[in-house]
C-alpha cells in the first residue's frame, strides 16, 4: 500500500502540494498519496490527530493553522520552534514531531536569483508568515534586516533585537523586499511611500499566483522593479518536506517549469 499525505489548511481548493509531492514521487520512484484535507478551526487538532492515527506519514499545514500545529507537536525542531509555527509534521518516537521548512523555502528560491550575503533586507508585515522566514534569513550573514508593518500592535510582538518601523517610515535603504502580509489573499495593493521603491529593490511576494501577477509584483513593477512570486518557494519548502520525510533530495527545477507551463 502506498503510503499517505497530505496538506491541511483553510482554504486548500487551489493548493498545489498534491501536484508537487506527486512529480516528486514520480522522479524519485515512490509511490504515495497526497490528499488536501480542509481544515476546520474548532476540530483542526481532531482531524491531525485521526489523519496520524489511521496511518498517515507526513503532513503539510497552511494558513491558518501553522502556530496551531506547532503547539500541537510533542517536539520540534529549531526552526520552527524560532517561527512558532510548523509547517511539515510527522510522527517519531511516540509523538507529532514539528519542523518549519518556509524560511529555507525562501532562501534557497532567492539564491536562484542572488547571494543574500551583505544584502539590506525589509519584511513588509509582522504577522504569522513574516516571523516564519526571519531565522532563515538571518542565518544567510544579511548586512540587515527590518520588519516594517502597517499598524504598530503587531510589531510589538516581534523579538526587541530586530530592528523595526512602520511602513510610513520607510526610505530608500533596501536592496531586498519582501511581502508578507495578509493583503494579496483579497488581492489589495498595500500603501507604501513612494522613497521605498527609490533603491530599485529586487521584490519577492510570499504568495503567488499561476493565472495573473499578484497585487504585490505588479505594485512592485508599476515602480519599475524587478519582481517575482512565490511560486518557487512553494515548490523549494516542499522539497524540503519531501527530503525530511523520504530521505531524498528531489529535483525542484522540472517541476517549477512543469507549474509554469500549466499556467
Ligand atoms: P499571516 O499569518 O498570513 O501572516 P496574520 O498573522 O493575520 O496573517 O498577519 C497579517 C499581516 O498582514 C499583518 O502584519 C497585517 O498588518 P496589521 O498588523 O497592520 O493588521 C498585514 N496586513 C493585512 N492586510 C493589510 C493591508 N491591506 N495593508 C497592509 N498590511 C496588511
Amino acid at each position: 500500500m502506498s503510503d499517505r499525505f497530505a496538506v491541511i489548511g483553510k482554504p486548500i481548493a487551489h493548493s498545489l502540494s498534491p501536484d508537487i509531492h506527486q512529480a516528486f514521487a514520480l522522479q524519485t520512484g515512490r509511490s504515495l498519496t497526497y490528499e488536501k484535507i480542509l481544515g476546520d478551526e474548532p476540530t483542526f487538532v481532531q482531524q491531525v490527530s485521526d489523519f496520524f492515527s489511521t496511518g498517515g506519514k507526513g503532513m503539510n499545514v497552511t494558513l491558518p493553522f501553522k502556530e496551531q500545529a506547532f503547539q500541537m507537536a510533542v517536539t520540534a525542531s529549531l526552526r520552527a520552534t524560532q517561527a512558532g509555527a510548523a509547517n511539515t509534521l510527522w510522527w517519531q518516537d511516540n509523538g507529532l514531531h514539528a519542523d518549519n521548512t518556509d524560511g529555507i523555502g525562501l532562501v534557497r528560491d532567492l539564491t536562484r536569483h542572488f547571494s543574500l550575503a551583505g544584502k539590506r533586507v525589509v519584511i513588509l508585515g509582522a504577522g504569522g508568515a513574516a516571523k516564519g522566514i526571519i531565522a532563515a534569513l538571518v542565518d544567510e550573514k544579511i548586512a540587515r534586516l527590518t520588519i516594517a508593518n502597517r499598524s504598530l500592535s503587531r510589531l510589538e510582538t516581534v523579538p526587541s533585537t530586530i530592528d523595526k518601523c512602520l511602513f510610513s517610515e520607510l526610505g530608500a535603504d533596501y536592496d531586498v523586499v519582501i511581502h508578507a502580509t495578509s493583503a494579496s489573499l483579497l488581492r489589495e495593493a498595500i500603501v507604501l511611500p513612494e522613497d521605498l521603491w527609490q533603491s530599485n529593490p529586487f521584490c519577492y511576494d510570499l504568495s503567488y499566483s499561476l493565472q495573473h501577477a499578484t497585487s504585490f509584483v505588479s505594485q512592485a513593477i508599476t515602480h519599475h522593479c524587478q519582481a517575482i512570486d512565490g511560486l518557487g518557494m512553494l515548490v523549494e519548502q516542499a522539497a524540503e518536506s519531501f527530503w525530511l520525510w523520504h530521505g531524498i533530495k528531489p529535483d525542484t527545477e522540472s517541476v517549477l517549469a512543469m507549474l509554469n507551463q500549466s499556467a
